[in-house]
């Protein structure tokens, strides 16, 4: 009788449900913390690409910068993430952070606007699907978040024609959050590792001022998660955006910090 009371207990907790976690409560400590006064770095890094119709891909940046977030418990058990973002424009070959754009479409040259999202804001109601990775069953488990925007442009054509892509402002971000489960089942740690990837496709952007040009872009990076704010950020790692961490310091320094309020902003992503 006792025996096969152990047995279950063994078998209960070789499945994971050692330490009581939700779907959602793996999903918040997949990509960010559990814990609100924990500030979460998420670190991308990868390349733009410009394609119009009937031509190939062709480069055009390196994309390289941060979201900074923490997320709140609500009273109804889902999550408000708060955040911002700074991410700068490369020249591919030389790395340097481009001030001004040779546009290869337009030939003429363009100042470049760094990403600088402030808030990006988010309601996390439930997990993403999430499927083990083969063929390291089960050990990794990837969660995908697609998210399709499709909304009236800011940016009318008739107000702004030369800025403005069209009436509807029309993208698609594809996030994929790699983990390993053993670790998410076996730990009770408010935050997991995490490596992944986000991807977009968008119209050209406003500074690009393209008219009515089709031309879309492409985005694929890779990402991960940071530890103990911007510090984690290895030091040959800090050599190599040590220009923009001074752009930071200098221009932007709440973009070292998450939000701890919110405040409405037009720039609020819903997962
Ligand atoms: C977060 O910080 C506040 C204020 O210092 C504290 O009251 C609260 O217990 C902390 N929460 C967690 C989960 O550490
Ligand atoms: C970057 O390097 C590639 C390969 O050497 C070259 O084809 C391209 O013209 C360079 N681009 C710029 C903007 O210098
Ligand atoms: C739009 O671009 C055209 C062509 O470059 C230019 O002549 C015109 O002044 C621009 N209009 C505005 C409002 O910037
Ligand atoms: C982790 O727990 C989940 C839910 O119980 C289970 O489906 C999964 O197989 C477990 N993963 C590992 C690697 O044990
Ligand atoms: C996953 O986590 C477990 C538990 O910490 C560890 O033993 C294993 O080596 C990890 N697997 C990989 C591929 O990192
Ligand atoms: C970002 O990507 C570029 C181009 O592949 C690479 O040279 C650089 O080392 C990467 N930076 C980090 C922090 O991974």
């Amino acid at each position: 009788m006792q025996t096969t009371w152990l047995l279950l207990l063994v078998i209960s907790f070789s499945v994971g449900k050692t330490y009581g976690f939700s779907d959602l409560e793996n999903f918040i400590r997949v990509i960010d913390s559990l814990n609100p006064n924990q500030t979460v770095v998420n670190y991308l890094n990868g390349s733009v690409f410009w394609k119009q119709p009937k031509s190939i891909l062709q480069k055009l940046f390196n994309y390289e910068g941060y979201n900074i977030n923490r997320k709140i418990r609500q009273s109804d058990g889902t999550f408000l993430s708060l955040s911002r973002e700074f991410v700068v424009y490369r020249q591919p070959n030389t790395s340097e952070i481009l001030l001004v754009l040779m546009n290869p479409i337009s030939y003429n040259a363009n100042e470049v606007f760094n990403v600088a999202n402030d808030p990006v804001n988010a309601h996390i109601g439930s997990a993403s699907p999430a499927m083990p990775v083969t063929p390291h069953l089960p050990e990794f488990l990837v969660y995908n978040t697609d998210i399709v925007l499709e909304y009236p442009n800011p940016l009318q054509p008739n107000n702004y024609a030369n800025y403005s892509a069209g009436p509807v402002y029309d993208s698609v971000e594809l996030f994929g959050f790699f983990s390993n489960s053993t670790l998410i089942n076996a730990s009770k740690t408010d935050s997991v590792p995490m490596t992944g990837t986000w991807m977009r496709k968008s119209q050209y952007l406003p500074w690009m001022v393209l008219g009515t040009t089709p031309v879309s872009l492409f985005y694929t990076t890779l990402a991960w998660k940071c530890y103990d704010g911007l510090q984690c950020v290895a030091d040959d790692i800090m050599q190599i955006i040590s220009d923009y961490m001074q752009i930071i310091k200098q221009n932007f320094p709440k973009y070292q910090y998450a939000p701890s309020t919110k405040r409405r902003g037009r720039l609020s992503k819903r997962l």
